[in-house]
């Protein structure tokens, strides 16, 4: 087997340029970290004004991280130098690595990585953020199934230490190497998953968070009663509704469904009310307003 080293690990093939498909709450996070970590990164969006708005929030980020004198001026400007926006998947044709993070929707996901297999060298790997859907399915849209594997990021991205490396069966050893090696050059750390809903962190916490939306809604607490029963009882760092404001209450809808499709349990389930939340443009910190409001 060849090998090739950047200076933080050995691959089984050379990864410098990364490709980032969506801008959006992860996509941004997943885009800063890459370049923090000294990748090229190319990231995509459906229009300008979302590709603007998404490099407008990395912009704001990696200059919050330089004011609290995280990263120096010059790594700033070094990280920023790094990153280019574009509007067409053309434009990843150098890509070693691509990371589709666009709405918990599979045919769209299907598509981009039909798109990504046209595109992309063919010993490019080809990873999704998905939260819970299943991974072979987006492999099997591709002529490289195993070279496609969920490399997993948790919402901040460039504060949150975890990855989950997730394993479709049709993915080669050497792939889920070469990605482990990546997400810890991130100063990451991994954990394995298999390629069920939820993999591991999301079918223990879904249905935690969903449980406490049905608690709110029979009208047995307070939000906040309910939040600081988590945070100062448990020592949780957040409550559960601040956390699914945090997460976005329609993308907790779209991942509660598709585990539910998956295991038929009703604790997946979610509720009517965050069904109207949604439905009503709710959707937590995204739109200014969850459980609770924002400035
Ligand atoms: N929100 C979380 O806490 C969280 C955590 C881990 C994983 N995830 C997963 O990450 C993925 C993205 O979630 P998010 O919260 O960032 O959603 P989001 O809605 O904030 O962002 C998705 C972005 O993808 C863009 N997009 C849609 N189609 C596109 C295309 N064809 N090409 C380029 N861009 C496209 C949208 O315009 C949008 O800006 C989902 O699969 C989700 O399950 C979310």
């Amino acid at each position: 087997m060849e090998e090739f080293t950047n200076g933080k690990g050995i691959y089984s093939m050379k990864i410098e340029k990364v490709g980032v498909v969506g801008c959006g709450l992860m996509g941004s996070g997943i885009v800063e970290v890459c370049a923090r970590a000294g990748y090229s990164v190319t990231v995509s969006e459906v229009n300008q004004q979302l590709l603007d708005k998404g490099l407008a929030a990395i912009t704001n980020s990696i200059t919050r991280a330089a004011e609290r004198g995280k990263i120096t001026d010059d790594d700033k400007k070094a990280t920023l130098g790094r990153i280019k926006g574009t509007t067409n998947l053309e434009d990843f044709k150098n890509c070693n690595l691509v990371i589709e993070a666009v709405l918990e929707d599979m045919a769209r996901k299907k598509d981009i990585f039909r798109l990504l297999d046209k595109v992309c060298p063919k010993t490019s790997i080809l990873a999704t953020n998905t939260s819970c859907l299943a991974i072979i399915e987006m492999a099997m849209s591709t002529q490289r199934p195993d070279k496609v594997l969920g490399i997993h990021f948790f919402n901040p991205a460039p504060v949150m230490k975890l990855v989950e490396i997730v394993k479709p069966i049709a993915v080669s050893q050497e792939t889920v190497s070469d990605a482990k090696v990546f997400a810890e050059s991130l100063g990451k750390k991994v954990i394995f998953a298999p390629d069920s809903p939820g993999f591991v962190v999301n079918r223990l916490l879904v249905p935690f968070i969903i449980d406490a939306i049905r608690i709110y809604e029979a009208g047995t607490a307070t939000a906040e009663d309910i939040d600081q029963g988590m945070v100062l009882g448990c020592n949780h760092p957040m409550g559960p509704l601040a956390l699914a404001d945090l997460v976005g209450l329609d993308t907790l809808v779209m991942v509660g469904n598709a585990m539910y499709e998956e295991f038929k349990e009703p604790r997946f389930a979610p509720t009517p009310l965050l069904k109207k939340m949604v439905a009503a443009g709710r959707l937590g910190r995204k739109t200014g307003r969850g459980f609770y409001q924002y400035s």
